[in-house]
């Protein structure tokens, strides 16, 4: 049917409507009937719009893709299917700040998600990442304490500096994380000038058995741009959707973004005596150790038609990992293989993965059944085992990899293991030192200061400048001096 074919409104269940702008009254001037079931049903669906915002990440954009792999030799790896020779799969990404609530600026200062879904032949595949490679914690004990310092106070409501660096500096592994959110990748000019990483490190598991680290890196091919914390600022009062914007409008002008997506491969046996731990998410593996190696070609080019069926109520999950892929000892990656799904029958519904945006465009065989809304229908026998032709496990179509690294050892709560140049300052401090330009590190200490100046008190400010002053001597005493002195620094 054409936009211009007349319509008629109809209810909820296809009953056409009287009138889609007058009530049902006794009179003109008479009080509405209760027999208006029209209206009811409008104002009632109308106050059940909304489902909960995400608790952390609620502010974000995205759009649908696929994932074309360019380079043969990366399935001398991995046998997941969708990493084999030539292979294009179906792809969905969301973009998003982390701290704010849904209608908060996307220029605030914070790291970005990149959480990208790929429809497999095998199921589905998520890798739930972020646009830094690091993060500021390595144990998930730590994720509430973290975020909350990153939200807002109990008696004001209000988000609060001092509460930041008071954590931030008793947790000096959140360092090398800090470095690069103060850094000009603090603030991306857009969603399609910056790159993704999974972060974490993943198991691969080859044809032949073999296994493999992997650490996953989407570089874009727009090239990083960056706002300075003033442009981030004014847009910030401009346009507070600037972000969103701009991934849609691309889109819709056919300037479809891409990224090149790139893995650094560890042998399996490196791990044990890496110079860093390879598990440990505030770290990365330095380049000249892992190379990159290119995996294929991954390109935005369709915008949702419905943002809240397709963005809104999309679901990801680091524990969506299909055969040929597994997680890591991480302990983060660990904590987040409980923590999505969970967050999703929460916030969704328990028949999530029924939405068309979370469903597997593969074969789905489940024994689920039941449960607020679901729509599919489960059919007999809703048991396992059982003598009547329903779906049986197969280890071997599974291609069981998952956990098959080898553990033997004691239960215990303990930092993990340090390896020969594990500290928390050695890595951001190459960062401030060899990475960022002249100019990069002057911003740098502009940005720093100018958020220590705003409402950072004893004893937390001096416990700040040592903590720069850990990561780079030089780089702390100018920040203390900018802070101390009132030298340059970016002002609120
Ligand atoms: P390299 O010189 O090979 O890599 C440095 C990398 O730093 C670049 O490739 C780029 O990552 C990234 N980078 C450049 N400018 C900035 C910036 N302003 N903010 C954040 N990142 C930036 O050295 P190494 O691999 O030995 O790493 C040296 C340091 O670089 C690390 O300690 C870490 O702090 C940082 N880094 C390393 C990454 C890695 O995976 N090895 C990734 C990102 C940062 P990209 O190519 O991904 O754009
Ligand atoms: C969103 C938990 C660490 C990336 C979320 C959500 C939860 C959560 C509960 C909301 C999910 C939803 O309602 O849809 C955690 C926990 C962590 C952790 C417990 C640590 C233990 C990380 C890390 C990264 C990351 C290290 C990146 C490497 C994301 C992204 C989203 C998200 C991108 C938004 C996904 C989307 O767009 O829907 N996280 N998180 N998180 N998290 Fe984490």
């Amino acid at each position: 049917m054409t936009a211009t074919e007349p319509r008629p409104t109809t209810n909820n269940v296809g009953i056409p409507v009287a009138s889609d702008n007058d009530s049902l009254t006794i009179g003109t001037n008479g009080p509405i009937l209760l027999q208006d079931h029209y209206l009811i049903e409008k104002n009632a669906q109308f106050n059940r719009e909304r489902v909960p915002e995400r608790v952390v990440h609620a502010k974000g954009g995205g759009a649908f893709g696929f994932l074309e792999v360019t380079n043969p030799e990366i399935a001398n790896y991995t046998k997941a299917a969708l990493f084999q020779p030539g292979v294009r799969t179906e792809s969905l990404v969301r973009f998003s700040t982390v701290a704010g609530e849904l209608g908060s600026p996307d220029t605030w200062r914070d790291p970005r998600g990149f959480a990208v879904k790929f429809y497999t032949s095998q199921g589905n595949y998520d890798i739930v990442g972020n646009n830094t490679p690091v993060f500021f914690i390595r144990d998930p004990i730590k994720f509430p304490d973290f975020i909350h310092s990153q939200k807002r106070r109990a008696d004001n409501h209000l988000r609060d500096n001092n509460m930041q660096w008071d954590f931030w500096t008793l947790r000096p592994e959140s360092a090398h994380q800090v470095t690069w959110l103060m850094g000009d990748r603090g603030i991306p000019k857009s969603w399609r000038h910056m790159n993704g990483y999974s972060s974490h490190t993943y198991l691969w598991e080859n044809a032949g058995g073999e296994k493999f680290w992997v650490k996953y890196h989407f570089k874009t091919d727009q090239g990083i741009d960056y706002l300075t914390q003033a442009d981030a600022d004014r847009i910030a009062g401009e346009d507070a959707d600037h972000h969103i914007r701009d991934l849609y409008a691309a889109i819709k002008a056919g300037d479809h973004p891409s990224w090149t997506l790139k893995v650094q491969v560890m042998p399996y046996e490196d791990a044990a005596d890496y110079r860093f731990n390879p598990f440990d998410l505030t770290k990365v593996w330095p380049h000249g150790d892992y190379p990159l190696i290119e995996v294929g070609r991954w390109v935005l080019d369709r915008n949702a038609e419905n943002y809240f069926a397709q963005i809104e109520q999309a679901a990801f999950e680091p524990s969506n990992l299909v055969a040929g892929i597994g997680p890591s000892p991480d302990k983060m990656l660990q904590g987040r293989l409980f923590a999505y799904p969970d967050a999703h029958r929460y916030r969704i519904g328990a028949n999530y993965t029924q939405l068309p945006v979370n469903a597997a465009k593969s074969p789905v065989n489940s024994y689920s059944k039941d449960g607020a809304m679901r729509y599919e229908n489960t059919a007999d026998p809703v048991y396992v085992p059982n003598s009547y032709g329903g779906p049986h496990a197969n280890p071997a179509i599974a291609g069981e990899t998952a956990s098959t690294y080898g553990v033997e050892d004691e239960v215990i709560r303990s930092a993990y293991k340090l390896h020969a140049e594990d500290d928390d300052f050695g890595q951001p401090g190459t960062m401030v030192r060899k990475v960022f330009s002249d100019e990069q590190r002057e911003r740098f200490v502009g940005n720093v200061a100018g958020h220590l100046r705003n409402d950072v008190s004893e004893p937390v400010l001096e416990r700040a400048f040592q903590y720069w002053k850990n990561v780079d001597k030089e780089t702390g005493d100018k920040i203390e001096q900018a802070v101390r002195t009132g030298g340059p620094a970016y002002e609120k």
